[in-house]
């Protein structure tokens, strides 16, 4: 389901577009990249939704817990497609605690989270940030930063976390998804995590664009069904396609709601 906005139609003067996404997550997430602005639009949108610092917090949980699997399966490169800030234990961190020889590359299409997040990585080795649109997958695999960290005639692991939703039905996700995958070798594997049609995160839409407080940018939300799709011709890891915190969770993890309630799917799919 799409939530029909496009980020360059402001809606008009009173009526701006949500500020910048990466760095109101990095708030939430207690980064250090935000300003005055992502906070105050932070706490609007906590105002409207109240669970969906939660949810962006068992996402990134998620990340540590996929990451973790795939170092201790043997994979040692990462490309994280719309990445946002790398910053609140994400998964260079992860990756390189468990085995320092990993190798990371970000990639984002915001331009403005650039500086950040290059300093957000200066000082790890074989880690990167770099400006791409993930839609040009040639673009992304055969950037010359991606081919200095990433190895892609070796296995490798393709994370988008919250990533497609920023991918309308008519831009062809599943496509999008494929053309990744077929440019893995075998033994490579491939991470997703969406929003899915919550009551909660609609209706905090509605009442957030009611208080004009501004209007969000287009996303479009998918159920459990079509996530699944997306994983067409992996070999999905056990537990299959589940909402996020019920995929392989861990005693310390943060449970704010039934975990069965909560409309954020993942799965990960190896590629035989
Ligand atoms: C919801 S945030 C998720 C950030 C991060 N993966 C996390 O888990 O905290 C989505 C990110 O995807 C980026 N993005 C959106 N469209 C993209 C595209 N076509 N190519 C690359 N990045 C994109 C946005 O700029 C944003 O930083």
């Amino acid at each position: 389901m799409a939530v029909p906005q496009q980020a360059a139609d402001s809606g008009g003067p009173d009526s701006p577009v949500l500020p910048n996404i990466a760095r109101i997550r990095n708030f939430w997430l207690n980064g250090s990249r935000h300003n005055d602005d992502d906070r105050e639009m932070a706490q609007r949108i906590e105002l409207c939704g109240p669970h969906i610092p939660y949810l962006v917090r068992a996402q990134r949980s998620l990340v540590r817990r996929q990451v973790r699997y795939l170092v201790t399966h043997g994979i040692t490169q990462f490309l994280d497609l719309g990445s946002g800030l790398p910053e609140s234990d994400y998964v260079h961190h992860v990756a390189q605690r468990l085995d320092p020889t990993c190798r990371v590359v970000y990639v984002d299409v915001d331009a403005s989270i650039e500086t950040d997040s290059k300093e957000l990585v200066a000082g790890a080795d074989n880690t990167a940030f770099v400006v791409a649109d993930c839609r040009d997958v040639d673009g992304v695999l055969e950037h010359p930063e991606v081919r200095v960290i990433c190895d892609t005639s070796r296995p490798f692991a393709v994370l988008m976390t919250e990533l497609l939703l920023h991918i309308p039905d008519e831009e062809d996700p599943a496509g999008l998804v494929a053309s990744y995958v077929d440019a893995m070798p075998s033994g490579s594997y491939l991470a997703i995590s969406h929003f899915g049609e919550d009551d909660r995160v609609l209706e905090g839409f509605q009442i957030f664009e009611g208080l004009r407080f501004g209007r969000f940018p287009a996303v479009s939300l998918r159920s459990r069904e079509q996530v699944e799709k997306l994983f067409a011709g992996l070999a999905l890891v056990d537990p299959g396609v589940v909402p996020v915190p019920l995929w392989r969770p861990e005693p310390d993890d943060e449970v704010l709601r039934n975990p069965s309630e909560v409309r954020m799917y993942t799965g990960l799919g190896r590629k035989d």
